[in-house]
């Protein structure tokens, strides 16, 4: 549905240039709830003003459904928009923050009233409709923001960090909802982020950004299961990074043990990176068997849920694990200072590109 081609955002000219986004291309599908994710300054909020339309790219096009829209305005693309801020207007009331979208497009009254009142259902608002928005929480001026975007009944939403001013609580209630809102909706939405826990179990497909670049695209399970580089490993989740030595599909690891492992494109064979999470690694006490490797325990971290150990191996390299609590688990944990044996999960071994 949505299709950038190309885009490159350079701000300023002369010595003060300064280029936000590089050559980025990608394919927003419709009903996606696709998500931008990375560090402050990459280009996130960059790239939803160009869909927008607040900025024309300095290179390459916006394509919706097709037809380049590049050079239209913002009031003439099914687009909106919910800022971080929210702009809401404080003076008026839920009710009429709701209308005002509407109002401005010049909508008959009762067509008006009636799509209101739908927007209140569906963030539930009803309540709260002849409030002002000056006298409402956080989470509920989120609603009603997120309302008055859905109110024209846009093709596409774009989300700029909606979340980030709320509690945690409040955060983990509110991404249930907007799951609900789109999926009840069908709407597009293209939702921004640094937060990485967010973008896993929000989205469709998450494109990780850095730099200015779209560095990955894939469903949350591949960005976190097979990242293609080190970048998007390290941002998304916890990592152990340990060298190796890749022939083929194979991988034989400094500190020993061959495993099969995923292999991005465009990485040479020979001396590699490659990367386990902790929790696809076991660990007991004792001397390794065929297929374990030898490890001594560091440090042990109790956190409720998990255990986290810190490996020392035979090359020095430290290997975090991350085992799952049970209420019978913990005769399992080897303590600090003791010999263990280390096995990591058939399927675990990723090589990165550098
Ligand atoms: N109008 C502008 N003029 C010059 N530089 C700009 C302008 N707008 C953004 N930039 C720069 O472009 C880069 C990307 O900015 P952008 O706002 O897209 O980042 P972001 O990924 O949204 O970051 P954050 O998570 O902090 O909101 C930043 O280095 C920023 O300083
Ligand atoms: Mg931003």
């Amino acid at each position: 549905m949505i299709q950038i081609e190309n885009a490159t955002k350079t701000f300023g000219q002369g010595d003060s240039a300064f280029t936000a986004l590089r050559d980025v291309s990608v394919d927003i599908a419709a009903n996606e709830f696709f998500t931008l994710l990375g560090p402050s300054g990459c280009g996130k909020t960059t790239l939803l003003r160009l869909i927008a339309g607040f900025e024309p790219p300095t290179k390459g096009a916006i394509l919706l459904s097709g037809s380049d829209i590049s050079r239209l305005p913002p009031n003439q693309r099914p687009v909106n928009t919910v800022f971080q801020n929210y702009a809401l207007f404080p003076h008026m009331s839920v009710a009429q923050n709701i209308a005002f979208g509407l109002e401005m497009l010049g909508k008959p009254k009762a067509e008006i009233a009636k799509t209101v009142d739908e927007m209140l259902r569906l963030v539930r608002m009803e309540e709260l409709k002849d409030r002002r928005t000056s006298e409402i929480s956080g989470g509920q001026q989120q609603r009603v923001a997120l309302a008055r975007a859905l109110a024209p009944h846009p093709q596409v939403l774009l989300l700029d960090e909606p979340l980030s001013a709320l509690d945690l609580k409040l955060r983990k209630e509110m991404q249930i909802e907007l799951k609900r809102l789109q999926s009840e909706t069908g709407i597009t939405f293209v939702f921004v982020t640094h937060d990485q826990e967010e973008a896993l179990t929000m989205s469709d497909r998450v494109a990780v950004m850095n730099a200015g670049r779209i560095l990955q695209v894939g469903s949350p399970r591949d960005i976190y299961e097979r990242p293609s580089e080190r970048f998007v490993a390290n941002f998304i989740g916890e990592s152990n990074f340990l060298d190796a030595e890749r022939i083929g599909g194979d991988v034989t690891l400094a500190a020993g043990g061959s495993f099969a492992a995923a292999v991005p494109e465009g990485v040479p064979e020979g001396k590699v990176s490659v990367l386990i999470r902790p929790e696809h690694i076991r660990v007991r006490g004792g001397q390794p068997e065929a297929g374990e490797l030898s490890a001594k325990v560091e440090t042990v971290v109790y956190s409720g849920d998990a255990t986290t150990l810190h490996l020392r191996l035979a090359t020095g390299e430290v290997l975090k694990a991350r085992m799952a609590n049970a209420p019978d688990s913990d005769a399992a944990v080897p303590a600090e200072g003791q010999d263990a044996a280390v096995s990591i999960a058939p399927g675990a071994v990723t090589v990165l590109r550098d």
